[in-house]
């Protein structure tokens, strides 16, 4: 946290800096006979804490935020209340990287407090950590700098480089295929995008996807021209309700593709044996499953397509990028074709294309995050095993999978109802906690995709509305655990 400026606006309009440690400030001097202003300015490294002005307030003076964006409350505080003012209030504003500047201002100036015998050490700064819904981890400059330095010396940034290639076998050695049934691509929306518009046999306009799920999903889809179809999940395993997909869409689709969930097992058996029944191939949104799928492997049967995203929020990340792992090399063949302007070998657009390739720095992080990633993997499982168990206490199921061995980069809590869940969101947020609807309410409850084609949504609808995402990150550490649990205690 790094407080560029913290200001108190004297009577006479001076400005008086008040003391700041970063972790508590006291507002040493204030006009006895005027309500000052407190003003701050946090643009200045500002990373993801908030501020919590507490005055106290004679009871005739009103504050406002002058930040139109920054959360304020005023309320009278019994714990902190300093006897001698009489009657008190705390004013505190909470700003963000986005709202990282505003001001506190009123009060009744010229109508002092006669009680109030010094206005000195009346209020404090406090700065306690807004805890993130995540903090990214990806590899060190240290750690990446010896790549960058192979960077250097051939000159090589990007066009499938040696540092690609390098990382692609790297890649194909983790999930245990041949190098031949793996790509990378820029990121996760570009490389479901080249694996639709690349799916073959090209027929059909339809994509039937799940509703609940990140928008890239759909907007993959609809980036290739074809149209999703929402469809809702099952009620255990968050999945695409296969078996309720109109035979009437399955008939049009070109692809089926299905989503797993928050980093869970791709459920192969089910998704497969419904693209075979239908003659359609298999596209599956497994972003955050890095972990999960190279123990599970992509099976014979459909020609199948499986996306792992690299984004600097998933367990392996490199900032932007993802991997494609197929039982088909013709299809990994045309998805490269697809990825650099349709071209094949020449420079001579062949077939429908983009540029969608990753650079040779986005690999050099890569495989510096492999380097590590054994003991990345462990921080996981240890940090996974603390949340499954405080869920577990607290009578919360967390996403299906989510404990058993493999690791996910998040923890989605699902509540009784979406009362508690609401209740739960307020009160984390009360206590500086962040979390997140990671995929909202459903794609349908986004204007850009609300007309888009859908069956019943009842699940989608229902579970969307109980699960939140939890702060949850590999290092997050037992401080920050205790407080959002004790948070979450007083939820539930
Ligand atoms: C389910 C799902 N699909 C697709 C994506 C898009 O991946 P990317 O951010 O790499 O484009 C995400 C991103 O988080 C995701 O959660």
């Amino acid at each position: 946290m790094h407080l560029a400026s913290l200001m108190e606006v004297n009577a006479h309009g001076e400005h008086e800096s008040i003391s700041n440690d970063n972790k508590r400030g006291v507002i040493h001097s204030a006009a006895r006979s005027a309500i000052p202003s407190v003003a701050w300015n946090m643009t200045d490294g500002f990373d993801g804490c908030f501020v919590e002005v507490v005055r106290v307030r004679h009871p005739s003076e009103s504050w406002q935020c002058g930040n139109g964006r920054a959360y304020t409350r005023t309320l009278p505080h019994p714990l902190r209340h300093p006897p001698r003012y009489g009657r008190s209030f705390i004013a505190s504003a909470i700003g963000r990287e986005d709202k990282a500047a505003g001001s506190l201002h009123g009060g009744a100036p010229g109508n002092p407090d006669p009680s109030c015998p010094s206005p000195e050490g009346v209020g404090a700064l406090v700065v306690p950590t807004l805890v993130p819904v995540f903090r990214p981890l990806l590899p060190s400059a240290q750690e990446i700098l010896p790549y960058l330095e192979r960077i250097d010396q051939t000159r090589w940034y990007t066009n499938f480089g040696p540092l690609l290639d390098e990382f692609e076998q790297r890649l194909a050695t983790h999930f245990d295929v041949d190098a031949s049934c793996i790509a990378t691509a820029a990121n996760g929306t570009l490389a479901l995008m080249a694996s639709v518009a690349t799916a073959t046999p090209a027929r059909g306009q339809d994509v039937p996807i799940p509703a609940w799920t990140f928008p890239a999903t759909a907007l993959a889809v609809l980036g290739t021209g074809l149209r999703p179809y929402l469809c809702d999940i099952e009620e255990e395993s968050w999945v695409i309700d296969v078996a309720n997909i109109p035979p009437a869409v399955i008939r049009r689709s070109r692809a089926l593709m299905p989503v797993a969930p928050f980093g869970a097992v791709p459920r192969f058996d089910s998704w497969m044996a419904c693209a075979e029944h239908s003659g359609i191939p298999l596209i599956v949104d497994a972003a955050a499953s890095f972990d999960q799928l190279a123990s599970v492997g992509v099976p014979f049967g459909a020609p199948t397509m499986v996306m792992v995203s690299l984004h600097a929020t998933k367990a392996l990340g490199v900032g932007e990028g993802a991997v494609v792992v197929s039982n088909d090399p013709a299809w990994i063949e045309r998805f490269r074709q697809y990825i650099n302007f349709g071209f094949s070998g020449t420079r001579r657009s062949d077939a429908p294309g983009i540029n969608a390739k990753l650079s040779e720095y986005a690999a050099a992080v890569g495989l510096a995050a492999l380097d590590g990633w054994a003991q990345a993997r462990r921080q996981w499982v240890q940090t996974t095993a603390v949340f499954a168990k405080g869920l577990r206490a607290l009578e919360l199921r967390a996403q299906p999978g989510f404990g058993n061995g493999e690791i996910s980069p998040y923890c989605v809590a699902e509540f009784a109802s979406r009362e508690i869940c609401d209740r739960a969101i307020a009160v984390l947020a009360a206590d500086g906690i962040e979390s997140r609807r990671w995929w909202g309410l459903g794609l349908h409850t986004n204007p850009s995709l609300s007309d888009l084609p859908r069956g019943h949504l009842t699940r989608t609808d229902d579970i969307s509305g109980r699960t939140i995402g939890l702060p949850f990150w590999r290092d997050i550490g037992s401080e920050t655990t205790e407080r959002v649990f004790t948070a979450l205690l007083k939820a539930v």
